[in-house]
């Protein structure tokens, strides 16, 4: 096992293997200085909450045809987006949706606002979703924990505390290992990790960017974590 981990390994893991998915610039197009929609990406994580990737697909593709930008969706009819939302579940959603779209075109001349703390004034923006938008959209240095990101976490430092307890310690690891350059492909690159290799079960630590680096994986214990306490 090796001291630290960091972010330009996975980086450099992300280049090579990052999924291609319907809202996402791939890092060479960033590279290449072509930079996400903001409105794309609030779109993909909102629909991403509760949702899989597999099925948010052709549901943000529907959207995104039926309405390019935040103003087309704003001039939505009510009936219209709950109707191309069925299917997705979790209807709260959708009305967040239409009200936040319209707060954005009325309020902030269609631009998303850049700061956490600005895009959480938002109706259905909470936590999670204000730093995938901070990150992804707009590149800043902000933290994304989502459940493939504590995993990742409690594995590469063998944190053996149970979830939910954990999870302050799990935010502060997290947050130590986002970079100040390329945060949007870190971010991204994390959640790839949680779903590809470091799975629930079975992960694939032989192919992991992370391997040497990883005490989870030294202690033997990496498919164990992260603990959780009895509900
Ligand atoms: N899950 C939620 N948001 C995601 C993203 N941007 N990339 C991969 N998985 C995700």
């Amino acid at each position: 096992m090796r001291e630290t981990a960091s972010s330009d390994e996975l980086l450099a893991w992300y280049d090579r293997h990052a999924r291609e998915m319907p809202w996402r610039v791939s890092p060479a197009d960033r590279a290449a200085g072509i930079t996400p929609d903001p409105y794309r990406i609030w779109l993909s994580e909102v629909m991403l909450q509760q949702t899989t990737v597999a099925a948010v697909k052709e549901y943000f593709v529907k959207f995104t045809t039926i309405w390019p930008t935040v103003n087309d969706l704003a001039r939505a009819q009510d009936a219209d987006v709950m109707a191309a939302w069925a299917g997705l579940g979790y209807y709260a959603r959708a009305r967040n949706l239409l009200k936040c779209a319209r707060v954005v075109a009325s309020e902030h001349n269609g631009i998303f606002p850049k700061t956490r703390v600005g895009l959480q004034a938002l109706p259905g923006i909470g936590p999670y979703t204000s730093a995938a938008i901070a990150s992804i959209a707009y590149d800043l240095p902000e933290t994304v924990l989502d459940g493939n990101v504590e995993r990742v976490m409690a594995r590469l430092h063998a944190v053996e505390t149970p979830l939910p307890t954990a999870k302050p310690e799990l935010i502060a690891l997290a947050e130590q290992h986002t970079p100040q350059t390329r945060a949007g492909d870190y971010a991204q690159a994390v959640m790839d990790l949680g779903a590809t290799i470091c799975t629930p079960k079975s992960p694939a630590c032989g192919i992991c960017p992370w391997r040497d680096p990883c005490a989870g994986r030294a202690s033997g214990i990496a498919p164990e974590l992260p603990r959780k306490l009895p509900k």
